[in-house]
Parts: C-alpha cells; sequence; structure tokens
C-alpha cells in the first residue's frame, strides 16, 4: 500500500501501551487511562513540524536566544464517541487548543455514513486542526469529518488514530490526498463486521463500558 504521508509511531512506551489496550481483560478504567497517555505521546509526535521563532528571554544568569512556537493555533477535533478519549492526553501538551466536535457514526446498511453533530471553534480558519479517533477502520467517518473541517475553512489537517488498517489509510488516502496520517499501529485489516483485526474490539465500548 501507499505509505505517503502515513506515520506508523514506533516509540516503544507507545507500543507497550496500545498492547495493553489491545488486551481483552483491561478493563475500561485502565483502557481510558491508557487511551489518554497514548494519546499524549502521539500528539507529542504529530506536532514536531510545529514551525519556531527566536526569542529573547532574560534567564537569572542573563539574556538567552531560545525558540517558542509561533504560527496558526490549534484546534483538536475528536470524531464523536471513541475519539473523545484522546482529549485528555492530547490538551494536556497543548493546554490553548481549542476542542470542537464532530459525531459522524456508519450507517446501519453499512452503506455510508450520516453526521449528527458539529460544533467546531468559531475561529477554525485561523486554526491547523488534528482530528482525533481511536481507530481508522473502513475510513467513511473519517473522510467525513474531514470534507466537513476543509468545507468550514480550516488550515492544514493531520489525522491522528491508535489503530489504523489498510482500507481507512486507503480511503483517507483516496479522498484527501493533503492529510497526513498519524497512528500507533498499521494493523491486517477489517473482517466481516468491519470491525480492525487484531484491534481492539468497539473502540467506544472499550472506554466507556457500555459492553
Ligand atoms: N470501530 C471500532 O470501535 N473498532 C473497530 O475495530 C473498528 C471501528
Amino acid at each position: 500500500m501507499n505509505k505517503d504521508k502515513l506515520n506508523i509511531l514506533d516509540h516503544p512506551l507507545l507500543q507497550h501501551k496500545i498492547s495493553l489496550m489491545r488486551d481483552k481483560n483491561t478493563g475500561s478504567k485502565e483502557f481510558r487511562e491508557l487511551t489518554a497517555e497514548v494519546a499524549q505521546l502521539m500528539i507529542y509526535e504529530a506536532t514536531r513540524d510545529l514551525p519556531l521563532k527566536q526569542v529573547e528571554v532574560e534567564t537569572p544568569v542573563t539574556i538567552a536566544k531560545t525558540n517558542v512556537i509561533t504560527g496558526r493555533k490549534v484546534a483538536l477535533i475528536p470524531i464523536l464517541r471513541a475519539g473523545l478519549g484522546m482529549v485528555e492526553g492530547a490538551v494536556a501538551l497543548i493546554p490553548a487548543a481549542k476542542v470542537g466536535h464532530i459525531g459522524v457514526c456508519r450507517n446501519a446498511d453499512r452503506n455510508g455514513v450520516t453526521e449528527y453533530y458539529c460544533k467546531l471553534p468559531y475561529d477554525i480558519k485561523e486554526r491547523d486542526v488534528i482530528v482525533m479517533d481511536l481507530m481508522l477502520a473502513t475510513g467513511g467517518c473519517a473522510v467525513a469529518a474531514v470534507n466537513k473541517i476543509k468545507k468550514a475553512g480550516a488550515g492544514t489537517i493531520k489525522f491522528m488514530a491508535v489503530i489504523a488498517c489498510p482500507e481507512g489509510v486507503g480511503a483517507l488516502r483516496e479522498n484527501h490526498p493533503d492529510v497526513e496520517i498519524y497512528c500507533g499501529a498499521l494493523d491486517e485489516g477489517l473482517n466481516e463486521d468491519l470491525y480492525i483485526v487484531p484491534g481492539f474490539g468497539d473502540g467506544g465500548d472499550r472506554i466507556f463500558g457500555t459492553k
């Protein structure tokens, strides 16, 4: 598959925590905590290219020429509902980020997706966006969310998912070749129920304990 703009993050801490998330015996309290920790590690990697400018800061010793982040501000946009679990970890590293929400779900007949909620920061046009979902499975929800965010006039858009699979990466790549993708694992593919294999089951249920 075309791995252009696909970043599979291989930090050992991230890999270890994802393995714990995969374990069916990991309960929702621990799964939720791991999701936040993994999101924090992923956002660290996904923001490596933020531009810097040099400033002068007076230290107790002398004047230091040092760097601060410059350029457009960031908006974090989780896809409901599993993406919600990633917000806490992401805002821990980017506390000034605004957080939008998009609710998109797969239609029962598996034909297309329905958008049922959208609330984006009013100044989205002045922001670069990181869209977050726990899984990039068929890619249908990801494509619909990015469509909506582009229509709202956002700057660059990145997509971050803990686990992705070739089908989802292909769909996002085909529809939005400009979107950089960050994931912690690229799994084998989808089963007949459209779950990622091996994956970690239903992400929303695992985070919120609904099953
Ligand atoms: N959504 C989930 O929650 N899990 C999958 O494996 C695929 C989509």
